[in-house]
Formats: structure tokens, sequence, C-alpha cells
């Protein structure tokens, strides 16, 4: 069904077709040997003009994983972007040697333009603060693992909400589910964009923008914690004074629900104290595990091995 298909938006693929993948990577978590060969000889073009950790990483884990090989850079000094060439020849000629391409691009629209030129699968590893869709695939999991459902709760997304790519595309994604409540927590500066607001007002989400987490913190079921993105900021100084607007600790935590799970996309920085590490409702590690599952599903999908 998702055979040669590209990923750039979260919406790109239906409610349905991300349950089958769900329903996969479950199968992939619980079986480790199930799909082990099944991209003998198939090649991953890992593109990143952006730095990243996890996100390529558990790419090309994932490729590994099922027996195919992957080659690309990690940094755009190293391609010949450097030397000027334009993405969308850097993506004919990539498409030249692999058999799927996984971008991460500073450029909003950036994978769109990509998918255009590209006779293969392109996947959107993050396009400025644009959109992220395979860690949507990687909350909603999580969220569905850990709280058997995707319906019927209250999210609390805190943090920088204007430059968060991954909270553009989770709330978009989230408002295609039923009896969602979302929580936009954050100061003035750093609030939701307007076009990912319309989306859920066209949807009829219910929705509030507040600036405080600590009052916030009794009502939510999933907490959704965000770095300030600090490499989309003019000024530095903005940063600075930002930066660690919220932090969660323990006292905060105290404040929270007993079922409450914590999501973060990863990387942290001070937004989240590591004594918040040991409360069993920290989720963000286990996240980032699942998000491994679900791109394995996703390349074996695209890929049609499956
Ligand atoms: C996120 C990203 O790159 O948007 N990281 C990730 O992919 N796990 C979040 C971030 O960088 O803050």
């Amino acid at each position: 069904m998702l055979k040669g298909r590209s990923l750039v938006e979260p919406e790109d693929f239906s409610i349905e077709e991300m349950d089958s993948l769900f329903s996969l990577a479950e199968k992939i978590e619980k079986d480790q040997k199930y799909l082990r060969e099944s991209c003998r000889g198939k090649l991953l073009a890992t593109l990143f003009f952006e730095p990243s950790t996890r996100t390529r990483l558990s790419f090309e884990a994932a490729m590994l994983r099922l027996g195919g090989s992957c080659l690309g850079f990690a940094e755009p000094g190293s391609s010949s972007a450097s030397k000027g060439e334009s993405l969308a020849d850097t993506i004919r000629m990539a498409a030249c040697y692999a058999d799927a391409i996984v971008m991460r691009n500073p450029k909003e629209g950036a994978a769109l333009l990509a998918s255009r030129y590209s006779d293969i699968p392109v996947i959107n590893a993050g396009d400025g603060g644009h959109h992220h869709p395979t860690q949507t695939l990687t909350d909603l999991l999580t969220i569905k693992r850990l709280t058997g459902k995707i319906e019927n709760f209250t999210i609390g997304f805190c943090g920088d909400l204007k430059f968060g790519r991954t909270v553009h595309s989770l709330a978009k994604a989230l408002s295609r589910y039923n009896k969602i409540k979302m929580l936009f927590i954050s100061p003035s500066e750093l609030v939701l964009p307007d076009y990912i607001k319309s989306v859920l007002k066209n949807k009829n989400v219910e929705f509030e923008e507040r600036e405080n987490l600590e009052k916030s913190m009794p009502e939510i079921d999933v907490l959704y914690m965000t770095r300030v993105q600090r490499e989309r900021f003019f000024n530095e100084d903005d940063y600075i004074r930002l930066k660690d607007i919220y932090v969660l600790n323990s006292e905060k935590m105290a404040a929270g629900r007993e079922n409450l799970i914590v999501l973060h996309p990863l990387p942290r920085v001070n937004e989240i104290s590591i004594e918040v590490d040991a409360d069993p409702r920290a989720a963000y590690f286990a996240q980032a595990k699942y998000g491994m599952y679900v791109r394995m599903a996703l390349l074996s999908s695209i890929l049609g091995v499956v």
C-alpha cells in the first residue's frame, strides 16, 4: 500500500496507513527476527544538511537491521552543496544510486521540492521549522503503546512552539483523531504559528494557549516538552532570554497526574531536569526506541518488501 510513496508531511498517509505502520512496528518489536533480511541489497541515502543524532542513527539502525545498507552525509560541508550544487541536482543524483532517500534540510519546503525531483521515495527528516513527520510517527506509536489509544486525552505542548517542527507535525496529525484537547504552553514570543492554528480551528479541535506550565500540570495526560530552537533565532540575546523559560523538575512533576507520560523528541538542553529521568512517567528514552521500530516499519513498507 505504501510502496514507492514519499513522506513529506504528517498527513501524507491516511489514519489506516499509519495504523498499519504501528502494527508492523509492534510486530517487529516483539519478534526481532521478523523482516531481518527483508531489505538485503537495498540502499538508503541519508542526506543530512543539518545536525542530527537520533533521527539519522535511528534510520541507519533501522535500515541495517532490515539487512539493507546506507550511504550519505551527516553535514552539508562534506557534500557538493558546499560547491554550490542545487538541491534538485543532489537529489537527482542520489536517486540514481539509492532505493530511498531520507533528508533533513534547514529550508522549509525542501523535502517537498526533493520529492518532486526524485523518482524514488523521499522521507522528510525535518525541513527547517516546518515539519518532521517520522518524529510524529514515533510520538504517535509511543502514545499508543504507553496509553493503549490515540484518542480522548489532553496533550500539553510546552516550550518553543514557534520553531519546533515536531510540535507542528504532531499537532496537525493529532487533529485527525477524536477528543484530543491541546494546551499550547509557551512565552508570547514562541507561540504556535497561525497556519497550524487554522488547521486546528478548521477541524474544531479544542485548544488553548497559555504561558504557565505549573498551573497546567494537573490537566495534562501527555506532556510534550521541547527545546528552544537556538539555530532558528535571528538574535542570540532573544535565545538567551528565552532558553530556560520552562524547566520541568520534580516539583512540577509532583503536580502532574499519576498516569501522565512525559515525551520529548530530544535532544534536551535544560528543559527537563535530569532528576525527572528516574520518574516512571518520563517516557522520552522509550520514545527514542519506538522511533527505530516505526522507521523499520516505514522503510520496509515504502521499499515494498512487506
Ligand atoms: C528534533 C528535530 O530535529 O526537530 N529532534 C529530533 O529529530 N529528535 C527536535 C529538536 O531538535 O529539538
